[in-house]
């Protein structure tokens, strides 16, 4: 015998990542559907704790659809990662009657997620993330719009690189996953990628460089993941201490990764992944993530997801390699 769910909370939390809204209008709208209440929850988890909510309804999530960022706000709460922040956000949580919470963020929020549950809150998270480091999907919300920022850019970048003749060092966010600076690589045609699961020397970078020059390249991009061992700004002072044929810019591509209106792909995932959420706790199951698996929308459980981590794909790393001969 499933228990009824007549109230469900959603929050956002951790760093925003467009496809947000998608998701949110996609719970509110599959609830509403389903004859369910929803509570919209401001600032993620610090919301939580201080009770900053508001009923939703199918209008409340209107055009909100193309908009990048997250209309409920977000926040990365240290309170909440307190026991005593957990019991004061449980506590509103019953104020309010809620049977059930929706959390859509990265690693740390679907953290926060299992720890709720852990304490019998029946929880559902999605995930959201342009690092696309969270473990059981093969892609979280977000990413894939992150993505296309980041080539927009470098192509960008790559034409002045031309002009000049002269070397990139690009930095891509991801502060513990190389996913975003190695699928650049492959889809913004890099010299190298630094990721942080795979140490390089500068020295190494300095030589991929000198190596381009002399092969006959007009320009050379390095994508740097933010999480490598090397810092940004500090490679680039140090390659140019060298003659490697081309000069040496530097580009930290930032928050910008962050924004924007989400691609059709994240739309999608979004709204699929939102309307499986709500039919997760209609089925009875929580303390479980979303995950796209192949072509399908499975439950993974939340325990699962933050016990495994994510790394890079070597096959694709290698795959930089060949395509920067
Ligand atoms: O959302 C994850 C992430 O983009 C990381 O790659 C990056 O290190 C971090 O957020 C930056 O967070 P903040 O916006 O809090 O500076």
């Amino acid at each position: 015998m499933v228990d009824k769910i007549t109230t469900i909370g959603i929050l956002t939390s951790g760093g925003d990542a467009p496809g947000m809204n998608a998701a949110i209008r996609a719970v509110v709208r599959t609830a509403f559907t389903k004859n369910i209440n929803v509570i919209g929850i401001n600032n993620g988890y610090e919301g939580l704790i201080n009770g900053e909510f508001h009923a939703m309804d199918a209008r409340s999530v209107g055009g909100i659809f193309q908009r990048g960022g997250t209309i409920l706000l977000t926040c990365r709460s240290k309170r909440f990662m307190e026991p005593a922040g957990q019991r004061d956000a449980i506590r509103k949580m019953n104020e309010a009657g809620m049977d059930a919470l929706i959390v859509i963020g990265g690693e740390g929020s679907l953290t926060g997620a299992h720890a709720l549950s852990q304490k019998g809150i029946k929880v559902v998270g999605l995930p959201g993330s342009i690092d696309n480091d969270v473990w059981g999907t093969d892609i979280s919300i977000g990413t894939d719009t992150a993505m296309n920022t980041i080539m927009e850019a470098v192509d960008k970048l790559r034409d002045t690189a031309s002009s000049h003749q002269r070397a990139f060092v690009i930095e891509t966010m991801g502060r513990n996953s190389g996913y975003l600076a190695v699928m650049a690589g492959i889809v913004c045609g890099a010299e190298m990628v630094l990721v942080p699961e795979v140490p390089v020397t500068w020295e190494e970078v300095a030589a991929s460089v000198a190596n381009a020059y002399q092969r006959g390249k007009t320009h050379a991009i390095i994508m740097n993941a933010e999480g490598s061992a090397i810092d940004t700004t500090e490679l680039v002072a140090k390659i140019d201490t060298l003659d490697v044929g081309f000069k040496t810019r530097v580009s930290i591509l930032g928050h910008i990764q962050r924004g924007g209106s989400p691609t059709a792909y994240d739309r999608l995932l979004a709204s699929r992944m939102g309307v499986k959420a709500v039919e997760a706790l209609l089925e009875g199951k929580h303390g479980v993530m979303t995950g796209l698996q192949g072509k399908n929308i499975e439950y993974i459980p939340l325990l699962d997801v933050i016990s495994n981590k994510r790394n890079v794909n070597m096959e694709y790393y290698e795959m930089t390699k060949v395509l920067a001969r």
